[in-house]
């Protein structure tokens, strides 16, 4: 795709050829390598396009319960401090969640949104033409910002029964990369590496490769046969960075807020560099640190959460759907239709999820897990949409 095709997308192709042209001298050249991201419709778009009263919102992977009661009473007391720019370090924040998790404040990062430290590290290290290893279908901004920064980006497939092709990661990453990039649970399949996997990756990494491993589902994944890279990764290696996110299960995806726990401080200090200053307002450092104090709102949740999810892939599985085996808070499988066209259906009918939309996995949707009300809604829709599963 040339710059041409970047700037028509990004304008809905109205864009004039001299304005095009303009464009081209500008861009970087990598943009064209990159696909506008996959983000859907919010859900006033959705009401303010289908006349429906009832909805289902299971496209982003969000909690629905939201975050603590606690949460909520702390940011109602933040109104006088707001024109304050807020604490560029997060401090509070690094300390409460130093203690919460047993590790030194020192090797805390953090993020608008986990996304954002994707960028932050895929600008900080990728350089033209390194090598960049992930997972494929993966989380697309895994490959976006390396594509961008000019790496060469490697996808490691799945097996046929929508596993983790760990033969052939292992073969991967034995050779020199600049980056190895994927996350586990892996969205949007939700499959994992266990823990007697995920330490032969790492005894397999080169030593040379900067390890970026995605734990967004972590709390939703410990209950199962996993562990943390966190628990895996030997002392004297340093160069890694375990990703983390109070998106989902901590229910605070508004606020934006992620985090990184890196393998050194001098790590975490030279990521810094490449950050904004003040990129975490003063809402979600203050909600992130109370949300950690009061962490029993969110494990029952999650608890919740798990529950469902193993009930609607049974409830599917009942139906003649091959519904991968998931640690996160979705589930993941193949339509055998047109996944843009079943979502589009879904859609009318109040019910947003996401259809994948990456080669190879076209007819494939990815469901998060909702209420017990959306969940139901969602079976009832799936099955008006396509009958012939009933
Ligand atoms: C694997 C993975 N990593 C990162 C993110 C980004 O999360 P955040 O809201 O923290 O930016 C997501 C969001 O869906 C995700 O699935």
């Amino acid at each position: 795709m040339s710059i041409h095709n970047i700037t028509s997308i990004r304008n809905g192709g109205a864009d004039s050829e001299s304005e095009m042209n303009q464009l081209d001298k500008v861009l970087r050249p990598t943009l064209s390598n990159i696909q506008p991201y996959n983000a859907g419709l919010s859900l006033n778009d959705v009401k303010s396009r289908y006349d429906v009263t009832e909805f289902a919102k299971l496209a982003s992977n969000e909690n629905p319960s939201g975050p603590a009661p606690k949460v909520l009473n702390a940011l109602k007391l933040l109104s006088s401090d707001l024109f304050l720019y807020p604490d560029a370090s997060s401090g509070e924040l690094a300390t409460a969640l130093s203690n919460y998790l047993g590790i030194s404040a020192d090797q805390l990062i953090f993020g608008n949104g986990s996304e954002e430290l994707i960028s932050i590290i895929c600008r900080s290290v990728v350089q033209p033409g390194d090598r960049v290893i992930t997972l494929y279908p993966s989380f697309p901004l895994h490959e976006d910002y390396a594509r961008l920064m000019g790496g060469s980006v490697e996808r490691i497939g799945l097996t046929k029964a929508l596993e983790i092709d760990l033969e052939a990661l292992l073969k991967a990453v034995a050779k020199p990369a600049k980056m190895l990039i994927f996350a586990n649970p892996m969205n949007p399949v939700g499959t994992w590496l266990n823990p007697r996997q995920l330490k032969q990756v790492i005894a397999a990494k080169h030593p040379d490769t900067l390890l970026v491993l995605d734990e967004a589902y972590y709390e939703y994944a410990i209950a199962g046969d996993y562990t943390s890279g966190q628990n895996c990764l030997a002392v004297e290696d340093q160069n890694w960075i375990i990703l983390r996110t109070f998106s989902k299960a901590w229910g605070l995806a508004g606020l934006r807020i992620g985090f990184g726990i890196c393998g050194s401080k001098a790590l975490r200090q030279a990521l810094d560099l490449s950050r904004t200053p003040f990129n975490i307002n003063r809402a979600a450092q203050m909600a992130a640190a109370v949300a950690v104090q009061h962490d029993d709102h969110m494990k029952s949740c999650t608890a919740e959460t798990i529950r469902r999810r193993e009930l609607l892939s049974h409830d599917l599985r009942t139906r003649g759907y091959e519904v991968a085996q998931s640690l996160g808070n979705f589930v993941f499988f193949d339509v055998n239709h047109p996944s843009t066209e079943v979502a589009e259906d879904l859609m009318k009918r109040g019910t947003i999820i996401k259809p994948w939309k990456q080669v190879g996995y076209d007819t494939f949707i990815r469901v998060s897990i909702g209420t017990n009300q959306e969940n139901t809604k969602f079976l009832k829709d799936l099955d008006a949409v396509l009958p012939h599963h009933v």
